[in-house]
């Protein structure tokens, strides 16, 4: 049987606690003498429909220091959808590699891969979510505060696939969520009830404001992202009159606790959604972030690709 991470939302809180267990482990032997080869001689097979740095590199370097090896698909090589079906690439897929990671437009495409393939597949982020990133981000709070239940995360701006993915981490793993976003332009609704849903059980408290200054008021975490995700191009300028209201700027983050940490998945659009002072100021950990993209997606890896402890 075969497991796939398609969404935080599939997991338990005790399966994403073990995952995030394993990147600290991870991330500590690599920095005292390297990864142990546990992907020796497994592929991961990277499709692309979107530009990316970070999850590009990271899933790329993850596979080379744990022994194996990755694959990048650029869009103009499958033509996922357009030269062939979903179904198709993943069946003919499935006979090379061990495991597929793919980003890609709508959501359904990496539901649809997953359906098919017979190796696991990665969402590599997706219109809807955005799970690797809620790892790393997660297992940075981690690194920070030393815990995770009871902290305070606020996310401002657009409801977008960032914020779902964090929402759902959140609210699986008892840290309280707030979103501030303009009107027009809130999280999924779906999205929402299904953390409700996780929140009684982790006893986390969700809260949405329209006032950015009333929802980091006291947070331990104040979150960013782009105003316009890709895909979004063409509401560029229309979102550039509606969204300046929720800039992550020195005033803002003054209202938060005097600890308070601040992250943005990157890339950032800076004078935008956030000002370079906070992006490169003592609150930022936006570096560190980035890095445990690569940790975090180890994790990921080994427990798919070995099947261990599942
Ligand atoms: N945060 C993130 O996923 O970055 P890339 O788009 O560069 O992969
Ligand atoms: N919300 C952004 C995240 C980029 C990593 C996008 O989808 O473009």
């Amino acid at each position: 049987m075969k497991k796939d991470f398609i969404a935080v939302a599939d997991y338990s809180p005790e399966e994403l606690k073990e995952m995030l267990d394993l990147a600290v482990d991870l991330k500590k032997e690599y920095f005292k003498k390297g990864n142990q080869p546990i992907l020796k001689g497994k592929v991961l097979g990277m499709i692309f429909n979107k530009p990316s740095l970070r999850t590009r590199i990271s899933f790329d370097m993850a596979m080379r220091h744990l022994g194996g090896d990755a694959l990048f698909i650029s869009p103009a090589e499958i033509g996922l959808v357009q030269r062939e079906s979903i179904a198709d690439v993943a069946r003919v897929m499935s006979g090379y590699v061990h495991g597929i990671m793919a980003r890609v437009f709508a959501h359904s495409h990496v539901t649809e891969l997953a359906k098919w393939s017979s190796v696991p597949v990665i969402n590599g982020l997706s219109d809807y979510n955005h799970p690797c990133q809620a790892m790393a981000d997660v297992m940075t709070i981690y690194e920070k505060f030393g815990k995770l239940k009871g902290l305070k995360v606020t996310f401002i701006g657009d409801g977008n696939n960032v914020a779902v993915s964090l929402l759902h981490a959140c609210s699986k793993l008892g840290l309280d969520f707030s979103i501030a976003s303009p009107e027009g332009y809130d999280l999924d609704d779906n999205a929402w009830k299904m953390a409700e849903g996780f929140a009684v059980k982790s006893d986390s408290k969700l809260n949405k404001f329209r006032d950015p200054r009333q929802a980091v008021a006291g947070v331990d975490v104040i979150y960013t992202d782009t105003w316009t995700s890709m895909g979004q191009e063409e509401e560029t300028e229309k979102r550039k009159n509606v969204f300046p209201p929720y800039q992550v700027n020195t005033g803002l983050v003054d209202l938060a606790s005097k600890d308070a940490i601040v992250m943005h998945c990157l890339p950032a659009h800076r004078g935008q959604e956030i000002t370079d002072e906070v992006a490169d100021g003592p609150h930022s950990v936006l570096f560190p972030q980035a890095h445990n993209r690569l940790h975090a997606q180890k994790a990921i890896l080994v427990k798919l690709l070995t099947l261990k402890c599942l």
